[in-house]
């Protein structure tokens, strides 16, 4: 049994801070780069792993060096990956990442991947129902669907990340097998087709999902669930990278929704989690403990 079983996307971010993004022809700088796992469950899974919940990874990566970074960055957080397939000759997924200086805002490159999408007959089975959340991203978007109906049928919480790659022709179908939608203000966006947010979360919610969210970077985050809805403001901080800020708080708000804390609370902590990673270079170096994390709530004049 596991706290969070996670379906979706690992790769390997090359970040680095430059000036500023160049321009065609130019030649620039990367200072402070790091290797770090990234991708939307992957870092989700991290966080939760370092947070203390148990968690298991589902996914695919090729037998390159690139997924031996993958695997092994997954292994030293303590996310199980005996569901990670290994494909043979394969490209494992990865991205490069340039951080601007001045803002701390990422521009990212996604590398050529040849690896391929996870088929639902290779989730192994009886693994989906051995968890109390399924979390998924725009990845492998049939193995997804099936997983998810799976979870459903068995009543186990499905959260989505959607972020611009979700937006294509099954999101809706996966939106409507979804208890808990996180998507990106971009996402929020192209997918409701209009820039008022509470528009968008009207619509979304619509859908079928009890609690929606739409995360607003250093403008916070605005939720949906239990008949209310709220803002939640970003914590103040020095802000180093904001790369993997949304996985992370995706990641903390399910840890936070495993200590059966109320949803503001939960949306709380994860705002402080992704907050604290945003203080250091890429998407899961900043990732706190949960000591750490409720040390930076109490700092912050919150009780918990
Ligand atoms: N500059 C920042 N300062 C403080 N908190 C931040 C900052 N940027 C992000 N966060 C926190 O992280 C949450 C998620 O960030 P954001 O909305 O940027 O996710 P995203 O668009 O999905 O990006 P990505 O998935 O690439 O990390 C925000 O709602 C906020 O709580
Ligand atoms: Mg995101």
């Amino acid at each position: 049994m596991f706290d969070v079983i996670g379906l979706g996307n690992s790769c390997l971010d090359i970040l680095g801070v430059v000036p500023y993004i160049p321009g065609v022809d130019e030649k620039i700088e990367m200072s402070n780069t790091s290797m770090q796992g990234g991708g939307e469950v992957g870092t989700a899974l991290a966080t939760l792993a370092k947070l203390g919940s148990s968690t298991a990874f589902v996914g695919k990566i090729g037998d390159d060096p690139i997924g031996t970074f993958i695997k092994e960055d997954f292994v030293k957080y303590g996310v199980d990956i005996n569901n990670l397939i290994v494909e043979s000759g394969a490209i494992s997924p990865s991205s490069i990442v340039m951080v601007e200086k001045y803002s701390g805002l990422r521009t990212i490159i996604d590398c050529g991947k040849s690896v391929t999408n996870l088929k639902p007959e290779e989730i192994r089975s009886g693994l989906i129902e051995k968890s109390k959340y399924l979390h998924l991203d725009s990845w492998h978007r049939e193995a997804a669907l099936e997983a998810a109906t799976k979870a459903r049928k068995k009543g186990i919480p499905v959260v989505l990340d959607a972020d611009i790659p979700a937006y294509d022709a099954s999101i809706s179908q996966l939106i409507q097998l979804t208890d808990i939608l996180i998507t990106s203000q971009s996402f929020a966006q192209m997918f409701t087709k209009t820039d008022v947010v509470n528009i968008s979360i009207d619509k979304m919610i619509s859908l079928g999902p009890s609690v929606v969210m739409v995360t607003l970077g250093k403008n916070g985050v605005v939720c949906e669930g239990g008949g209310e809805r709220f803002k939640t403001p970003a914590f103040e901080i020095e802000v180093v990278d904001t790369t993997g800020a949304g996985d992370v708080f995706h990641g903390a708000f399910i840890h936070a929704m495993l200590q059966d804390w109320s949803l503001q609370k939960a949306v709380e902590f994860a705002s402080a989690v992704s907050a604290i990673k945003c203080g250091m270079m890429g998407g899961r170096d900043g990732i706190p403990t949960f000591l750490e994390a409720l040390d930076f709530l109490t700092r912050h004049d919150r009780k918990y």
